[in-house]
């Protein structure tokens, strides 16, 4: 079931996500919904708050860029109650995009290198370093389960920039080949 993209702007994309109990119900459709979602949003990343759950969930597939870059052939994986214990590398600024956040691209600058501490699909428990361009999905997708949103980490010239299309965004003022939820009128 593809479900609708919360876009920036919307509350919960802002809040803390918790770890989610190992007999959460519908596990598994959730999952489904997720890559759903994604794929049909052309995205290579998906956390839970941008289909409003406040739960540490996140799936990626990069396949669909694997033509650039090789080594993102088939990496497809889902992270369950993920914790990113070190971080390590220079930082290097790479362009992003996000699908609560449509139409805009910046480069972003993010460390290299990251070990992260995670429950897959099968809940079986992980222990893993990832580096380069998947560092970079998981670091973007995992900013999403504590509230941040890649504009945060741009520098304040470049938010600038942006300012006046990230309020057309806030106000729904969109126009996305994928279903979207604008942030709740005030
Ligand atoms: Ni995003």
């Amino acid at each position: 079931m593809i479900l609708p993209v919360y876009l920036y702007g919307h509350p919960i994309l802002r809040k803390e996500t918790k770890d989610i109990p190992l007999d959460y119900p519908g596990l598994k459709d959730l999952l489904d919904n997720m890559f759903e979602t994604m794929y049909k949003a052309d995205g290579v990343g998906l956390a839970a708050p941008q289909i409003g759950l406040e739960d540490r969930i996140l799936v990626i597939d990069t396949d669909s860029i694997s033509k650039d870059d090789p080594t993102l052939k088939g990496f497809k994986k889902v992270f369950i109650n993920a914790h990113i214990i070190e971080r390590d590398g220079e930082e290097q600024a790479v362009e992003e995009g996000c699908l609560s956040i449509p139409k805009i691209h910046e480069k972003v600058p993010r460390q290299f290198r990251i070990r992260i501490q995670y429950l897959d699909e099968n809940l079986q428990p992980h222990d893993e370093v990832f580096e380069g361009y998947k560092a970079r999905v998981i670091q973007h997708e995992y900013d999403h389960l504590d509230g941040i949103m890649f504009v945060d980490r741009l520098p304040g010239i470049r938010k600038q920039m942006i300012r006046s299309k990230l309020n057309k965004i806030m106000k729904g003022d969109v126009n996305c080949s994928y279903r979207v939820k604008p942030a709740p009128r005030k």
